[in-house]
């Protein structure tokens, strides 16, 4: 068992819980933004300990936990249960979840009753939503209600399929222009920070400097204010196809499937468990329960 940080009575902040004011100061300081993906406590509880800034409870984990081949079928109700399970284990972080695809498309009314929601049964600081044009009066609506919006232009894999596939966006200067007034156009409509994926390093470059908020890469370079990596990727847990923007910082694959097969071989051999992981019974009680039960000890 690992030691969990201690949660902070209701309604604290956790000491040295980040803030959007911080998160902002980070930027004009030049100090770069650490974001990683987080599904449940005990990856929260970890991303924690291991000093990042943001977790992003993304719509990733539709696949990367739930086995889709895309982040659309996520719901409402299975990213609620990760986000708190993720809220429980992260304190010091900022907490952002991904509002599930059709769940703010429909209209700014039903953007803002999801992200209350997420706010409300999940403790999470605030909500990511992907796109521009039509969403922006999304973000204005839900930074309206008081809930802070981070914004995700570029590669938006709710809507793939619109955009070709999973692929590298802003390729030609039609499209970068494109991806440019779109972050532009997020900040101006409240977000705090917004996210550039698979965007050719120099078009992410040029839209950091012209952002006064943070600008967090993934597949989008060095230059962005900060990166935000998946979990199973940057762990090697993933057995599906990673995108070249990935770096692996350990495989872990391996080493959870050869310690469940050690396990697999010692319970088939019955060597586990051992006596050291059985409970005690005195021999009065055992004699007196054999009785009971009209069992005969072979001892
Ligand atoms: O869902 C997710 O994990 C994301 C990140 C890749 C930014 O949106």
């Amino acid at each position: 068992m690992t030691t969990r940080p201690r949660k902070p009575a209701p309604g604290t902040p956790a000491p040295g819980k980040l803030s959007l004011p911080e998160l902002a100061e980070m930027k004009r300081r030049g100090d770069r933004i650490v974001m990683v993906t987080a599904y449940d406590a005990p990856s929260g509880a970890s991303a924690d300990a291991a000093g990042v800034d943001v977790v992003l409870v993304g719509d990733s984990a539709a696949m990367v936990v739930l086995g889709h081949d895309s982040t659309v079928p996520a719901t409402m109700d299975e990213l609620l249960m990760l986000t708190r399970a993720v809220t429980r284990g992260a304190h010091r972080p900022l907490v952002i979840a991904d509002l599930p695809f059709g769940s703010y498309q429909v209209s700014d009314e039903q953007a803002v009753s999801s992200a209350i929601r997420f706010v409300k049964e999940t403790g999470v600081d605030g909500i990511k939503l992907e796109g521009a044009g039509p969403m922006l009066s999304r973000v204005r609506a839900v930074v309206g209600a008081g809930i802070p919006v981070m914004g995700h232009v570029g590669l938006t894999p709710q809507t793939a399929t619109m955009l070709g596939g999973f692929k590298a966006q802003g390729r030609t200067s039609a499209k970068a222009v494109r991806i440019f007034e779109d972050a532009l156009a997020l900040e101006e409509a409240g977000c705090f920070a917004v996210v550039l994926e698979a965007v050719p390093a120099p078009v992410a470059a040029t839209i950091t400097r012209a952002l006064a908020i943070p600008t967090i890469g993934i597949g989008a370079g060095a230059d962005c204010d900060g990166q935000v990596l998946v979990w199973h990727d940057l762990l090697g847990v993933y057995q599906g196809h990673a995108p070249r923007f990935v770096k692996q910082y350990a495989e872990l694959a391996p080493v959870i499937e050869n310690a469940i097969a050690r396990y697999g071989a010692d319970v088939r051999s019955g060597s586990f468990p051992e006596e050291r992981h059985t409970y005690a019974i005195p021999d009065d009680e055992l004699a007196l329960f054999e009785a009971a039960v009209c069992v005969v000890s072979d001892a």
